[in-house]
């Protein structure tokens, strides 16, 4: 059996994407390993939004081809958003690379690797000879609005085999694609050349999955899409040869203009959560990510406000709080709207946390830029922000219309001064929860020892030194007895620590729903006190 080493870059569309890989090539046999040096077949699931985020894929095949060059008969293959990106160049350059695999061709990884190990000594070919392959440039805008009529990437999401022991916070946790691509052009960012033309999926294959899911014991699901309120499927419209419904190519913006709230032609975002929420009663949470700022209409935050298990929480990228910025940026809406938007969401959902993404030092940010995007942080109650120095990107509008002028030492200065500013923000945001009860979904230990726990490990430590091993293997046995800190998130997904007795009782909780009482607080995290493990 030929085992496999797979590592993944990226958002959480690629976490879920390696998922999907694993899953497949698993049931046709393969095996899996955690480490590297164990795999004759190593493959990256790479990512290509930040040049940082490039190089550290780089430097992987770096490493790899030094194996190869030593005469260890590997077979090294890049999925994933570098692989449409850089396509074939990098195959060029990069001689140990046998196979290229873009996020559209997923499904016929399994074809691939065995093309590349038929042909090189893996597959025992008498003459040593190695055949390279690549597939990639299939989500190249119009091939991918040709194919999202075939079911192929379909079925890669429908045949799942979802192995709680490995879901991504092995906390019954799971992400449920319901979009594909982005239409949206923002001038800064490679995932509409890389993922291609949005592709909604059908809303019954995403209610499916979703109960298939919640049948394997998963209780909270995370619906992923670049932009997930635009989501929309028209019925009626395009079907398979089977006569089941088909993914479908986005409508287009104009189609959000004057909503009809019932109309039983189309299935907008809202009802889509809707569905979920009501078709599926044993998830006991559902998120989405990630939002964007327009078109986010007021019928999915009444969806969300009527509806107890669907997540307070919304992630909605603000990206700069310049008018001026943004217009370059062609995010196509200005800090007033964000605005408007962010106080209706607060409105309806006076608990929702908002979570947010910054560039700072696009092209042409001026100081006034910058004050202009913290004053924008001050105004809204973030309760994260992730805070990116912008990265020229090949193939983006930004690249070739701008020069990258803001040098790197003021990047690092605003990058910095945001993140004391956001800190301060979150701090106040999660001070407001002391004193209330959250619902916390439990997902892992933590490393840190509860005080006192911490305080009785150093004095064992100090025995273990004077007496040697047998005291340090009773301080090991005492460790399961100790008090464990654990962590989870609330349903606005605020992260949330609180010891339990020890670790047993630790791992029985993971993956369950506890009642803790707020006690404390952070920029990041609320501290409580277990109530009740539901
Ligand atoms: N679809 C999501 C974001 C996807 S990319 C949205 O529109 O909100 C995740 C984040 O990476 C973006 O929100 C942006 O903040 C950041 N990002 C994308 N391209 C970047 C670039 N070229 N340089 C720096 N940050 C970038
Ligand atoms: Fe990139 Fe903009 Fe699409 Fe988000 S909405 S993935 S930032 S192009
Ligand atoms: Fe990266 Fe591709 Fe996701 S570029 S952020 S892995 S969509």
């Amino acid at each position: 059996m030929k085992t496999v080493y797979l590592e993944t870059f990226g958002c959480q569309m690629n976490e879920l994407d390696s998922e999907l890989v694993r899953g497949h090539l698993e049931s046709i046999g393969y095996g899996f390993t955690s480490r590297p040096d164990d795999a004759q077949i190593l493959l990256f699931n790479t990512c290509s939004v930040r040049e940082h985020a490039e190089s550290k894929a780089y430097s992987r095949l770096g490493i790899v081809g030094k194996r190869k060059k030593s005469g260890e008969e590997l077979v090294l293959g890049v999925l994933g958003c570098m692989a449409e990106r850089d396509g074939v160049d990098m195959l060029r350059r990069y001689p140990q690379v046998d196979l290229l695999c873009g996020p559209g061709e997923l499904d016929k990884l399994p074809m691939l690797i065995d093309n590349v190990a038929r042909t090189s000594s893996l597959g025992d070919d008498p003459t040593g000879e190695h055949g390279r392959v690549a597939l990639a440039g299939s989500t190249s805008r119009r091939s991918a609005a040709l194919s999202a009529t075939k079911d192929d990437l379909e079925t890669l999401d429908l045949a799942r085999a979802f192995d709680p022991d490995r879901a991504t916070s092995a906390a019954r946790s799971a992400y449920v694609r319901i979009t594909r691509g982005c239409n949206k052009f923002c001038t800064y960012c490679v995932v509409p050349h890389t993922r291609g033309a949005e592709v909604h999926r059908p809303p019954d294959s995403i209610v499916e999955e979703c109960r298939r899911l919640a049948r394997a014991g998963v209780i909270e699901v995370t619906l992923l899409g670049q932009t997930v309120n635009h989501y929309r499927y028209h019925h009626g419209v395009a079907l398979t040869i089977d006569g089941r419904e088909s993914p479908q190519i986005g409508p287009g913006l104009t189609a959000f203009r004057n909503e009809p709230l019932e109309d039983d032609d189309v299935t907008t975002f809202a009802r889509l959560l809707a569905r979920i929420h009501d078709e599926v009663p044993e998830l006991a949470r559902i998120r989405f990510l990630t939002s964007y700022p327009r078109d986010f209409g007021d019928d999915v935050l009444a969806v969300m406000a009527s509806r107890p298990r669907i997540c307070r929480y919304l992630h909605v990228p603000v990206q700069s709080g310049s008018n001026r910025i943004l217009k370059l940026m062609n995010r196509g809406y200005t800090v007033e709207e964000y605005l408007e938007f962010t106080d209706r969401v607060l409105a309806h959902l006076p608990d929702a946390s908002i979570a947010g993404d910054i560039i700072v030092g696009f092209p042409t940010e001026t100081d006034e830029d910058f004050e202009a995007t913290k004053s924008l942080l001050r105004r809204v109650p973030f309760k994260n922000n992730f805070i990116f120095k912008y990265s020229p990107r090949p193939g983006t509008a930004a690249i070739s219309r701008f020069d990258d002028d803001v040098p790197e030492a003021v990047k690092k200065l605003r990058n910095n001064e945001l993140l004391a500013l956001q800190a301060e923000i979150g701090a106040a945001v999660h001070a407001n929860w002391i004193g209330r009860e959250v619902d916390v979904l439990v997902e892992r230990k933590t490393n840190r020892r509860p005080a006192d726990a911490h305080q009785r490990s150093s004095a064992d430590a100090r025995v273990s030194l004077g007496v040697g091993l047998t005291a340090h293997r009773g301080s090991e046995a005492d460790a399961r007895t100790e008090p464990v800190q654990v962590s989870g998130r609330t349903k606005g997904d605020l992260i949330t620590v609180f010891d339990v007795a020890d670790a047993d009782s630790a791992d029985a909780m993971i993956g369950r729903i506890a009642r803790v009482k707020v006690d404390g607080s952070g920029p990041l995290l609320l501290r409580g006190r277990l109530l009740e493990t539901g």
